[in-house]
């Protein structure tokens, strides 16, 4: 990954959050960011800390399979403070024939199976969107591709018995609700639920999964907005409807048509957010940076949630003509796509890079993503400025 700098020991905090934070920072004079250590987290942009939400900087997209102590981390509320893992307890209910309690154990008897998928939060690049609407301001590293790993949901729906009236599934996880606020439950339709690519993840990168990630076990909703996979699951039910709490609606909804910038959410004339967007990611060069060779290696990430990338293609003149990159070898359904460009810069300069990707829906990103109110699944074209010297 090149040269250390002091991002690869600690975590960054956006001046004016440190201040409400449980992890006292060093006073870092001056400076935009302040420094926070969280350990296992190295590098990591804190955008909030009150609950973890942790961004990965541009430049640690640099391998198909994202280490998990890269991996951002989105919390609605506290983890839980302590899971044992010999006592936890999955239920299925509501629309089945035979209500069941599952073990670890239980879960871990049954046939594995593994998924390489790029999990993206639906609120990724929130901070682009113009005017700007509030949430996390996550910018562009809230996104990793893992390899998940555990029983497929369907071979438990099985087990249990799902009626005919069965129509959605709900997931709820052991997060400490804070105050009064909702708890982060969601739904699937039975549909993606049965899917034999939707797992109750135990594993992430062949390892147990981290606390931070839903140990010991998360849904996995693969191609799907990050909040389809709920983290620290407890408890399965299949209902007959979509379920209608906070989390699927008001939250995590898009308009049926596209809204006017600053125009508000008709909540009636809106569906669940379910698919993630094309979209790609440049991870070198660096946004900002000055190169001291006119010879530039340009590389990053697409990925198009459940469909697939055919195509990515960069531009160094500002959007002006574009070329096509080089996409990786590596790849798999849900799993987002390295690419590569090769770039002799003409001469020394200021230039604006841009990657834009493709897929095999015909879907191509847009100079300027649809705004939304909450800004979900923001797609525009990626741009980094550089200095050539
Ligand atoms: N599950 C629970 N129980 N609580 C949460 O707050 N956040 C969701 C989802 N699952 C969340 C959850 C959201 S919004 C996202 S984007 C993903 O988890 C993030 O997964 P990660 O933290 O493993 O990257």
């Amino acid at each position: 990954m090149g040269i250390m700098t002091r991002r690869d020991f600690v975590i960054r905090v956006p001046a004016g959050l440190a201040a409400a934070t449980v992890l006292r920072p060093w006073i870092a004079a001056a400076a935009e960011e302040q420094d926070v250590v969280i350990p296992g987290e190295e590098g990591m942009i804190v955008r909030s800390a009150r609950f973890f939400d942790l961004e990965m900087p541009p430049e640690f997209a640099d391998s198909w399979i994202t280490p998990v102590p890269h991996f951002f981390v989105r919390n609605h509320m506290h983890e839980p403070a302590s899971l044992d893992a010999g006592t936890w307890q999955l239920t299925v209910s509501g629309e089945v024939e035979k209500p069941l309690t599952l073990t670890l154990a239980d879960l871990t008897k049954m046939r594995p199976h593994s998924v390489v998928n790029t999990l993206e939060c639906a609120g990724n690049g929130r901070a682009f969107q113009q005017p700007h609407v509030p949430g996390i301001q996550w910018q562009k590293g809230a996104v990793g591709n893992a390899r998940f790993t555990g029983p497929r949901l369907r071979d438990v729906l099985e087990r249990a018995g799902v009626k005919p009236t069965g129509k959605h599934v709900m997931f709820h996880g052991l997060d400490e609700v804070p105050g009064k606020v909702p708890p982060f439950i969601r739904s699937v339709p039975i549909e993606k639920a049965s899917d034999g690519d939707t797992l109750i993840a135990l594993q992430m990168n062949g390892a147990a999964l981290s606390r931070h990630h839903g140990f010991p076990a998360r849904a996995l909703v693969p191609g799907w907005i990050g909040a389809a996979s709920c983290k620290w699951l407890s408890e399965i039910k299949v209902l007959d409807k979509e379920f209608d709490g906070n989390f699927m609606k008001p939250g995590y909804r898009m308009p049926n048509h596209p809204l006017k910038p600053g125009e508000p959410l008709n909540v009636d004339d809106s569906h669940a957010v379910t698919g993630l967007n094309v979209k790609s990611l440049i991870s070198a060069p660096l946004d900002g940076s000055t190169l001291k060779s006119r010879a530039v290696h340009i590389h990053g990430m697409a990925w198009a949630g459940e469909a697939e990338i055919i195509k990515v293609e960069v531009s160094t003149d500002a959007g002006a003509t574009w070329r096509p990159a080089q996409l990786g070898r590596e790849q798999a359904k849900y799993a987002w796509r390295m690419w590569s460009y090769v770039w002799k810069a003409p001469k020394a300069g200021d230039y604006a890079i841009m990657s834009r990707a493709t897929d095999l829906q015909g879907r191509v990103q847009p100079a300027t993503a649809e705004w939304n109110p909450s800004g979900y699944l923001y797609n525009a074209i990626d741009q980094v400025k550089v200095r050539v010297t």
